[in-house]
């Protein structure tokens, strides 16, 4: 059994962090999202593992790299995301005549896969999904069940009208006949070839496709409202673990790093996790907060929120329910003239 795991891609509703960044990277708790799939690959006994990249591919060569992990890792260049099915045709040689699992580099599933994998084994399945009741399925691919509840009849990507709420999950379990559905299936509307119509040509050619539900949450990563989600799920499990002396108030779970200061004037409410060699002066470090590495916040209140490494935020009054980049400043001007002096990038937010 293999494993192919998505990281290309140009993550177009996460601008502009997506501009310099690929979208799997971006950090979750102080971890890469893609992270969270290797890890759940390998939590099911997985060794083999290509990894699709696309855009940015050497950033994600780079960080997948710095981690020793249990199993073998390659790197499948697909260059224009061209659909999830395209990635199975550029991995084709990679993945030879074995079981895989295809599982989307922007999910993250609190319960892993290890439940789902026994499923799709034990049952003689040709390919298995994960399903989950979502209240937005015209967002996601989207299954209609026979009238017994047991079989899938119909799956549709993004339909304007839902036949029903059950969303497809990112991950996906295929015997090699996929390879032969991916081969015969047509680019859709949006230019695609669409995994969604591999698995319907499956059905349609009378394979077996089972399916589970997933129970415990799922976030696909795709806008920066869903990544906010994830980190507060993802925090919602931590453990308190902090590694420096300080004087400040410290309530409920809590990770700091080494190399850490904080001061006694600080508050921090957990849940909450702060990186290494952070600076943290007369602040308040509210819950549901992620801090990376190298980031200083001074006079500044701060929860619900995301901060990426190297950023300075100081004199910032209150921010909330905000995802900031790398090496961001925000500071408070005492020059002439008065007023909010910007350098944002495109499709920037800034509610004021
Ligand atoms: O998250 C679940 C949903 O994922 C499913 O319900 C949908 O049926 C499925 O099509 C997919 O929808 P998205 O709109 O979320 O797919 P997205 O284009 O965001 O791609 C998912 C991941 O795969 C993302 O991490 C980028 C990567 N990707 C995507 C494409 C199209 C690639 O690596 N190569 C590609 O060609």
């Amino acid at each position: 059994m293999k494993a192919l795991i998505l990281s290309g891609g140009y993550g177009t509703r996460l601008r502009p962090l997506t501009y310099s960044q690929q979208k799997q990277l971006i950090p979750v708790a102080n971890k890469p999202i893609l992270f969270y799939a290797i890890e759940d690959v390998i939590e099911a006994g997985i060794q083999e593992i290509g990894i699709i990249v696309g855009p940015n591919r050497e950033q994600v060569v780079e960080a997948v790299k710095g981690v020793d992990w249990d199993a073998t890792i390659e790197f499948i260049h697909q260059g224009e995301p061209k659909g999830l099915a395209h990635a199975i045709l550029v991995a084709r040689d990679y993945l030879g005549d074995d079981d895989f699992v295809m599982y989307l580099g922007d999910n993250i599933l609190r319960e892993g896969i290890v439940e789902h994998l026994r499923h799709f084994k034990g049952g003689n399945f040709d390919a298995s999904i994960l399903l989950q009741e979502v209240p937005n399925p015209g967002q996601f691919g989207v299954v209609e069940l026979s009238k017994d509840g047991k079989t899938i009849k119909r799956l549709v990507e993004k339909p304007k009208v839902p036949p029903s709420n059950l969303a497809l999950v990112g991950v996906y379990f295929f015997k090699p006949v996929i390879h032969e559905a991916v081969a015969s299936i047509r680019p859709s509307w949006r230019n695609e070839l669409e995994i969604t119509d591999a698995i319907q040509w499956l059905i349609d050619h009378g394979y077996r496709v089972g399916w589970t539900k997933v129970t415990g949450w799922w976030k696909d990563t795709g806008k920066p409202g869903d990544i906010l989600d994830a980190n507060r799920l993802i925090l919602d499990d931590i453990k308190t673990n902090i590694r420096i002396k300080t004087k400040a108030r410290i309530h409920g779970r809590v990770v700091i790093g080494e190399g850490t200061g904080i001061d006694e004037n600080t508050v921090i409410k957990g849940p909450v996790v702060i990186g290494r060699k952070c600076v943290i002066r007369n602040a308040y470090i509210g819950p549901y907060t992620s801090i990376g590495d190298n980031v200083v916040i001074e006079n500044t209140e701060i929860e619900d929120s995301i901060v990426l490494g190297g950023s300075e935020i100081k004199d910032a009054g209150r921010i909330v329910e905000s995802l900031i980049g790398r090496g961001v400043k925000i500071i408070n001007g005492t020059s002439h003239p008065f007023g909010r002096k910007l350098v944002i990038g495109d499709n920037s937010r800034l509610i004021l």
